[in-house]
């Protein structure tokens, strides 16, 4: 009896804690139509990518990046998924480029935009247009450490548990609506690439969980 309690106290303190933790995710006839935005390694776009294979009934029909060199291209080109590159060194403003990403967003009819490691800030041209339905990934527990280099911020501040939010998207920077945050403890031993690595992991699990969060209001609202 006694190794079962203990058995479950470990369980308990090796789980991160996620809330809402008993999220039903809802079904989506059609399926939901996703568009990703991305700048990095894409990691969070693979495991979407995996999720809408099981846990979510949703399709990503187009990934946009800003940089050619975003290892989610060739992770898109793996899937299937139509990729652009809209480099935004071509543009004079973030309003145009954000008509660009506007223009190919609609002519795939997206529903849901997802910021998944976007690196560019977006202006109330594309906010306004696609208004509760941009949603970020960001790796901290907002609202703390908002903006660029959240886990160096964290662990500056000995910051002993931390973890990663999942919002909407707002004009001012990582500041929108919360809809689902995992939070995890920092490690005494933890540097910036190691946290980032546990926080990434939290990030897959709830990302697709805050897109089914706004999906679902989206549908209702039809
Ligand atoms: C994620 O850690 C996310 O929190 C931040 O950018 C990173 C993107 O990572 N906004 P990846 O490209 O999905 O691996």
């Amino acid at each position: 009896m006694l190794n079962d309690i203990n058995t479950i106290f470990r369980m308990c303190e090796n789980n991160n804690l996620i809330s809402p933790h008993n999220l039903e995710i809802p079904t989506f006839v059609p399926r939901l139509r996703l568009g990703v935005l991305a700048s990095g390694k894409g990691s969070n776009l693979k495991a979407l990518i995996r999720l809408t294979k099981s846990e979510l009934e949703a399709d990503i029909k187009c990934l946009i990046v800003n940089n050619a060199q975003a290892g989610a291209i060739d992770i898109a080109k793996k899937n299937n998924i139509d990729c652009s590159i809209l480099n935004h060194n071509n543009y004079k403003s973030r309003e145009e480029l954000d008509e660009d990403i506007i223009n190919i967003f609609l002519k795939y009819n997206i529903e849901i935009i997802v910021m998944a490691g976007w690196m560019r800030i977006v202006t109330p041209v594309l906010i306004n247009k696609f208004k509760n339905r941009i949603i970020n990934i960001h790796p901290s527990l907002l609202p703390s450490f908002k903006g660029a280099n959240a886990v160096s911020k964290t662990l500056e501040h000995k910051v002993k548990i931390t973890g990663c939010t999942a919002h909407i998207v707002e004009e001012e920077i990582d500041s929108g609506e919360i809809l689902i945050q995992a939070a995890l403890r920092v490690n005494e031993n933890d540097n910036e690439q190691s946290l980032l690595k546990r926080i990434q992991l939290i990030e897959h699990q709830i990302l697709y969980k805050g897109i089914a969060i706004a999906g679902s209001r989206l549908r209702i609202n039809y």
